[in-house]
């Protein structure tokens, strides 16, 4: 399913300035469109209590569930202190994007280079974990 790259990227890139990051510094944002063509996006939120804080990923996936979407046609994540600074999404996240992805599924990320990787949830997370029997 087509997506809207350029929009995903300006809305990552700005939802990123309302990050809640004053322990890490890292402020990310993330934005994905849905198979509804429905966009939602999404900021970390860090807590004084370290473990309470959550990925912006999850913000984004909880605002498209919260909403009624279940797939994700594509995800884009930027991140960084000041620039934008090479941004994979973490291990964590890679499985809550999978909840919510297919074969198809795309997911953009800053790599170390600079430049926007494109990749599969499978390239992400080769033997994930699924429920077989639910
Ligand atoms: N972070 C995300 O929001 N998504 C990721 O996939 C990687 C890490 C956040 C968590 C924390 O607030 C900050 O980046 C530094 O780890």
């Amino acid at each position: 399913m087509s997506f809207d790259r350029e929009k995903l990227i300006s809305l990552a890139k700005s939802v990123r300035n309302n990050a809640h990051a004053p322990y890490s510094g890292f402020l990310v944002g993330v934005a994905l469109q849905d198979d509804s063509g429905d966009f939602y996006i999404g900021c970390n939120v860090e807590n004084s209590s370290f473990p309470e804080g959550n990925c912006a990923e999850a913000s984004a996936i909880g605002a498209m569930v919260a909403a009624g979407g279940r797939k994700i046609v594509a995800l884009v994540a930027v991140g960084g202190r000041t620039e934008l600074e090479s941004c994979a999404p973490c291990g964590g996240c890679r499985q809550r994007i999978l909840e919510f992805a297919d074969q198809h599924t795309r997911v953009l990320y800053v790599n170390d280079a600079g430049e926007f990787e494109d990749v599969s949830i499978g390239d992400l997370l080769p033997a994930s974990f699924r429920l077989t029997d639910v």
